[in-house]
C-alpha cells in the first residue's frame, strides 16, 4: 500500500495546527517539513522550533527533508525537535556515511535525496545503509511545479536496481505528484508519495488520497 507524506510547505502557514488536522484525518502516514537554508536551495523556511511545535500537536511521524548546506549540522537540532526521519541530498554533503551513521546512532529514520539531474548511480554505495532514497521530481524549492517529463523512469531504474542492493528501501518520490502524474509514479513501484500542492491546494483531497490508495491496491 502506497505511503503519503504531505508536505506542510504547501499548507497556510498561518494555520499550522489545521494543516496537521486535515493530514490526520485524511489518513495520511507521516508529515514532511521541507527544511531550506537560502543557500542549497532558493528560498527559505522552516527550522527546528517550528518542528518542535509540531511536534506536541500530532503523533504523526515527522520527516525532515534537509535542503541545505552541511546536513550533518542540523542533524541534532532536528532530533532534539522530535523529528523522526531525517533526508538529506547527495548533493549538499561530502561526508553522507558521516550524515548516516549520526542518523542510526540516534535511531533516526534515515534517507538520500537526488536532484532530477543527479543520476542514481551516485548512491550505489549509500543504499545499503539508508532506509529512503528521495528521488526529487523538480529542482527543490519550491511546491506546485511540474514534474520532469521522463522522470517515472527514473523511479522504475532505481526500483530495480537498488531492490537488489537493499530490498527493505523505500523509493519516495517528492515534487510535481498529482492526479497526472501518481498513476505512472506506482505503476512503477514508488513506495511514498509526497503530496504539496496536490494535497493542500486540493479541496477534492480525500477523493484524490482515496484513488492514490485504491490504486496501489490494484
Ligand atoms: C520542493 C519540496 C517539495 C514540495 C512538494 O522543493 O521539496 O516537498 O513541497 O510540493 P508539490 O507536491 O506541490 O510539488
Amino acid at each position: 500500500m502506497i505511503r503519503i507524506h504531505p508536505s506542510l510547505l504547501a499548507a497556510d502557514l498561518t494555520c499550522l495546527r489545521e494543516a496537521i488536522l486535515i493530514a490526520e484525518e485524511a489518513g495520511v502516514s507521516a508529515l514532511q517539513i521541507d527544511v531550506m537554508d537560502g543557500h542549497f536551495v532558493p528560498n527559505l523556511t522552516f527550522g527546528p522550533k517550528t518542528v518542535e511545535d509540531i511536534r506536541k500537536h500530532t503523533s504523526l511521524p515527522l520527516e525532515v527533508h534537509l535542503m541545505v548546506e552541511d546536513p550533518i549540522r542540523w542533524i541534532e537540532p532536528f532530533y532534539k525537535a522530535g523529528a523522526n526521519s531525517l533526508i538529506a541530498h547527495y548533493e549538499a554533503s561530502s561526508n553522507l556515511d558521516k550524515f548516516i551513521h549520526q542518523c542510526k546512532v540516534l535511531d533516526l529514520i534515515c534517507g538520500l535525496a537526488l536532484n532530477p539531474a543527479t543520476d542514481i548511480t551516485v548512491a550505489e554505495k549509500l543504499v545499503k545503509n539508508i532506509d529512503i532514497l528521495l528521488l526529487m521530481g523538480v529542482n527543490p524549492g519550491f511546491h506546485g511545479q511540474p514534474m520532469f517529463l521522463h522522470f517515472p523512469e527514473k523511479v522504475k531504474k532505481s526500483k530495480a536496481w537498488f531492490k537488489e542492493i537493499n530490498p527493505h528501501l523505500l523509493i519516495e518520490v517528492d515534487g510535481g505528484v498529482n492526479e497526472t502524474t501518481a498513476p505512472a509514479l506506482l505503476k512503477e513501484g514508488a513506495d511514498i508519495l509526497i503530496l504539496g500542492a496536490s494535497f493542500y491546494l486540493n479541496p477534492k483531497r480525500r477523493e484524490f488520497i482515496k484513488h492514490l490508495y485504491q490504486l496501489s491496491s490494484t
